[in-house]
């Protein structure tokens, strides 16, 4: 089983990009397998959960070619062939791995298709609440079962059935389920509209707009005309920030560090976490050089003594997936630092309220337990300690983190999940514990496969 070994860095000083956006990456296979042509998708993702969405898209009928691979993973520069929004019957059960994501996504689209499919996902997956779209999606019409051993979870079972169009308020500020409803609008008559709580990503608005596919954003409510077709385009997938994340708060937490992280997405709804690192001290400048579409630019960050910070509970959804690291930060900051209103965390690929505080207390922090979030009491000093990643991606790539502040070594167990969002952090990982300064140093092999 692989595990990462950790132990602190003196100094922090480094240029590199981080590999492709996620969540851009699940939508841009997914439209591209709608389009009416080809359409190249450069910087993909080649992690486990957007290749099962790929390989989900494939077995709908949509087929692509690899252009350029990050050797070892899969592909980086690809051609799909786009169905015009005619997708074909999968033989077999459409397996979605570890991905919320790929999951809630892939369901909007198949309710409203002509033949029955299934979703199966991991035990992890397993056990994620999928009422959220279960919901929405039947009252527009769609047949969608959940046939887990628990209530309301995968595996998802489709059967064919007519959309109509309806107007829904989400419970939860969440971009999955107002992805879902949006795809299944494109399936349906007449107009959807879905009202978020608050602000959540909206990479889907802006693909869809890439792809020539209109919405219409009133506040928080978007509504979408079902029966657009996508017309087919290229589309670069920038940098995820939320993978930038991890290193952005290693340097922010080493007093006299330089990083500057290049062609990472900076789409203001998934920058929180600059705001959050600026406000406990680390100095920052963020350049957005390319601003259409999705905002791309750099960042450079220098470290700074930190302290700690109230999260508001607007950022929440902004900042969601950076909590755990966010925890890191605070735990290396002097004072206390307050995240509440972040019950979604329970539901991640793992409760991350939970995991969380019991590893950073097993390193030697200080922190009070939430229903809906933590409070930690920074700057008491971190140790060494074995932990476990619990099968979460982000749990193990944080607290790579916190041993680079730990004395003696840390070693953070079952880190294969890392693959599962973000491919060669082991080797930025080692790059940064060697205090490599070239960008050569960090770049990923790849090769062409044309
Ligand atoms: C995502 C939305 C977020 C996030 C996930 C990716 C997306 O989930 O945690 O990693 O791509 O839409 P929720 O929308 O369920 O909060």
């Amino acid at each position: 089983m692989s595990e990462f070994r950790v132990t602190a860095i003196a100094k922090l000083h480094a240029e590199f990009s981080v590999p492709g956006d996620k969540s851009m990456s699940h939508r841009a296979a997914i439209l591209g397998g709608l389009a009416n042509g080809f359409c190249t998708i450069r910087n993909f993702l080649p992690s486990e959960d957007c290749l099962n969405t790929l390989n989900a898209m494939q077995a709908l009928g949509a087929p692509c070619q690899i252009i350029d691979e990050l050797t070892g993973y899969g592909p980086l520069n690809l051609l799909i062939h786009g169905q015009a929004m005619r997708l074909s019957a999968p033989s077999a059960p459409i397996d979605c791995g570890n991905s919320g994501t790929g999951m809630r996504l892939l369901a909007g689209l198949l309710v409203g298709q002509p033949f029955a499919s299934e979703l199966f996902g991991d035990a992890s997956l397993s056990s994620r609440p999928m009422g959220r779209i279960t919901v929405p999606l039947r009252q527009m019409g769609a047949d969608i079962e959940p046939c887990g051993d628990q209530p309301g979870c995968a595996p998802l079972v489709i059967r064919p059935a007519k959309l109509n169009s309806i107007s829904y308020a989400m419970p939860v500020a969440s971009a999955q389920v107002k992805s879902a409803v949006l795809l299944a609008g494109m399936f349906a008559a007449g107009t959807t509209t879905v009202t978020q709580p608050a602000a959540t990503r909206d990479h889907t608005e802006r693909m869809l707009a890439s792809f020539a596919v209109s919405t219409r954003q009133t506040g928080n409510a978007i509504a979408i005309d079902g029966g657009q077709m996508p017309v087919a385009c290229d589309f670069t997938v920038p940098g995820d920030i939320s993978s930038a994340a991890f290193w952005l708060v290693a340097a922010a937490a080493l007093p006299g560090s330089r990083l500057l992280i290049t062609d990472v997405g900076l789409n203001p709804t998934r920058t929180a976490i600059l705001k959050v690192l600026s406000r406990m001290g680390a100095h920052m400048t963020e350049i957005v050089h390319h601003a259409t579409g999705e905002p791309i630019g750099n960042i450079e960050l220098h470290g700074a003594p930190l302290h700690g910070t109230t999260i508001l509970t607007e950022e929440v959804p902004n900042l969601i997936d950076e909590i755990p690291v966010i925890a890191v930060a605070a735990a290396l900051a002097q004072g206390r630092t307050v995240i509440r209103n972040a019950r979604e965390l329970r539901v991640k690929e793992t409760d991350r309220i939970t995991t969380v505080v019991n590893n950073l207390r097993a390193m030697g922090a200080e922190v009070e337990e939430f229903d809906d979030g933590m409070e930690i009491h920074g700057g008491h000093p971190l140790h060494g300690a074995a932990l476990e990643s619990f099968g979460d991606h982000r749990i193990a790539m944080a607290f790579a983190i916190a041993g680079l502040f730990a004395s003696g070594e840390t070693i953070i167990r079952n880190t294969a999940c890392v693959n599962t969002s973000y491919p060669g952090f082991a080797h930025h990982l080692t790059a940064i514990c060697q205090q490599r300064s070239n960008t050569s140093d960090f770049t990923l092999p790849t090769h062409s496969r044309t």
